[in-house]
């Protein structure tokens, strides 16, 4: 009777758990999708990979970090891997430099954890940039 309990209970573990990781994973794709389209609205037009269209090589973001970090790290946000929320929301809600600060009626903080999560997703190996 008691190792049926207990092999019963075990298996309820079991369920319970693939349930939890399965709605877990749902919410992290969908958490992905909402930032990855937040982020392409919000963010690329200043990060994104393509020319600036006042005739510079790169967008003034993506150009910006170049020159910091002279290929330390990758000048495409979408191609970094340090970018957690808590990290993100410093330099959203600051700005930095030629950054605009976003208030929390622009930008909520649950955007801001979208944002984190599809950037903790996106393709790392991008085209490498060489904007000078
Ligand atoms: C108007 C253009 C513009 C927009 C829009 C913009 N950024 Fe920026 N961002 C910049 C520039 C320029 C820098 C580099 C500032 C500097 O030189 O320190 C920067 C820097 C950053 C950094 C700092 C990275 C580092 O290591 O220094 C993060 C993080 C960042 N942006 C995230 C975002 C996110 C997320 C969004 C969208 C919500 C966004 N930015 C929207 C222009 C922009």
């Amino acid at each position: 009777m008691r190792t049926q309990a207990s092999a019963h209970a075990t298996a309820l573990v079991a369920i319970l758990w693939v349930a939890a990781t399965a709605s877990a994973n749902a919410q992290d794709a969908s958490a992905v999708q909402r930032g990855n389209i937040k982020f392409q609205r919000t963010c690329a037009p200043c990060h994104g990979a393509g020319p600036g269209n006042d005739g510079r090589a790169a967008l003034p973001g993506t150009d910006a970090l170049q020159l910091k970090y002279k290929g330390t790290l990758p000048a495409l946000l979408e191609a970094r891997t340090d970018l957690t929320a808590d990290v993100l929301k410093v330099y959203v809600r600051r700005g930095s430099w030629s950054m605009p600060p976003f208030r929390k009626t622009e930008l909520t903080d649950a955007e801001i954890k979208d944002i984190a999560a599809y950037l903790a997703t996106s393709p790392k190996a991008g085209p490498t940039l060489s904007t000078r």
